[in-house]
């Protein structure tokens, strides 16, 4: 479990048109993560089929990529101890519906196919790493040190 483990972390459409970067930003923030990475976009029909691949057979993946590719979205990365899985807790469950007051699904969210944000699976082996690649070149991530490290970290 390494304090650098990076994941990749978007808010969805949904989220930017609800005016949640902000908000989601700065949960990811309190907890101690650390920004390494971010880039304000909007995806592509191409970049959903990369981005979804497990689900592009699916009979939700037409609407998930109308969905996906509808507006920007907030791309970033964020770097931890555990980084994958803790964000993964942070989100809840895939449907808000299902996902404890408290997480960030289950306070900001209601319907599944609207769900504010991704984090990279982090039962599927590799996916942060396979999902940063996607998204972002190495010079668009930035090494540094924060005052706090020290202060979150034995
Ligand atoms: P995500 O990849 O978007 O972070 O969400 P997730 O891991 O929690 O859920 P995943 O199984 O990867 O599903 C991707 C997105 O597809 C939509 N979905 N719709 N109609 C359906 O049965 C269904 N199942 C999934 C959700 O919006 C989910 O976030
Ligand atoms: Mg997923």
């Amino acid at each position: 479990m390494s304090k650098r483990e990076r994941t990749f972390v978007m808010v969805k459409p949904d989220g930017v048109q609800r005016g949640l970067i902000g908000e989601v930003i700065s949960r990811l923030e309190d907890r101690g993560l650390k920004l390494v990475g971010a880039k304000f976009m909007q995806i592509d029909d191409e970049l959903a089929r990369e981005h979804y691949a497990e689900h592009v057979e699916k009979d939700f993946f037409p609407g998930l990529k109308e969905f996906i590719t509808s507006g920007p979205v907030m791309a970033m990365v964020w770097e931890g101890q555990d980084a994958t899985r803790q964000v993964r807790r942070m989100m809840g469950e895939t449907d808000p519906a299902d996902s404890a007051p408290g997480t960030i699904r289950g306070d900001l969210g209601l319907d599944l196919g609207r769900n504010v944000i991704h984090g990279s699976d982090h039962e599927d082996e590799g996916a942060n790493e396979r999902e940063i690649d996607l998204f972002f070149d190495d010079d668009e991530l930035v090494d540094y040190d924060r005052v706090d490290d020290e202060w979150l970290y034995e």
